[in-house]
């Protein structure tokens, strides 16, 4: 069983896009163990966007990122990662498959509409900065 964090983005949520995306994870069969919504400041932003701190992109990723609510989930499911990667499609919206949520959602390469973690341990890392553990259920 794999767990990963999806978030919602500014872009998604100003477009009332929320609930759209997460069915897309829950009608392939992964399991939705944990949901919040939050305007993320610039301290959590910074923290879980610190891989890219040296990027030319990262004050404007920040800044997009804090500059609505977004919504947090966490889902969980044999191979989770994967299947929430194909799910999701590749970072630039242009180049991801049809069907994947960037493809059908996406505006560009940094409005792309959702955040999924990449590898298990990313995954534990960014969940554990937006859920306590008893905001995560088991069911
Ligand atoms: P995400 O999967 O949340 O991880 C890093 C984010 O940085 C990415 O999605 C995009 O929203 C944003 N970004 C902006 N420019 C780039 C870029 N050139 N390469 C990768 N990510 C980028």
């Amino acid at each position: 069983m794999e767990r990963c964090l999806i978030l919602i983005k500014p872009d998604a949520m100003k477009r009332n896009l929320a609930t759209t995306i997460l069915s897309r994870f829950e009608s392939q069969g992964l399991k939705m163990t944990a949901l919040k919504m939050l305007h993320m400041n610039n301290v959590l932003a910074e923290r879980h966007y610190a891989v890219h701190t040296e990027k030319p992109f990262f004050r404007d990723l920040i800044e997009y990122m804090t500059s609505t609510p977004i919504v947090a989930a966490v889902f969980a499911g044999e191979q989770a990662l994967e299947k929430i990667s194909r799910i999701v499609g590749a970072t630039n919206p242009v180049k991801a498959e049809p069907g994947t949520i960037r493809r059908d959602f996406g505006l560009d390469i940094t409005q792309n509409s959702v955040h999924r973690s990449d590898a298990p341990e990313t995954a534990e890392t960014e969940i554990r900065l937006f859920f306590t553990k008893d905001e995560i259920f088991d069911y």
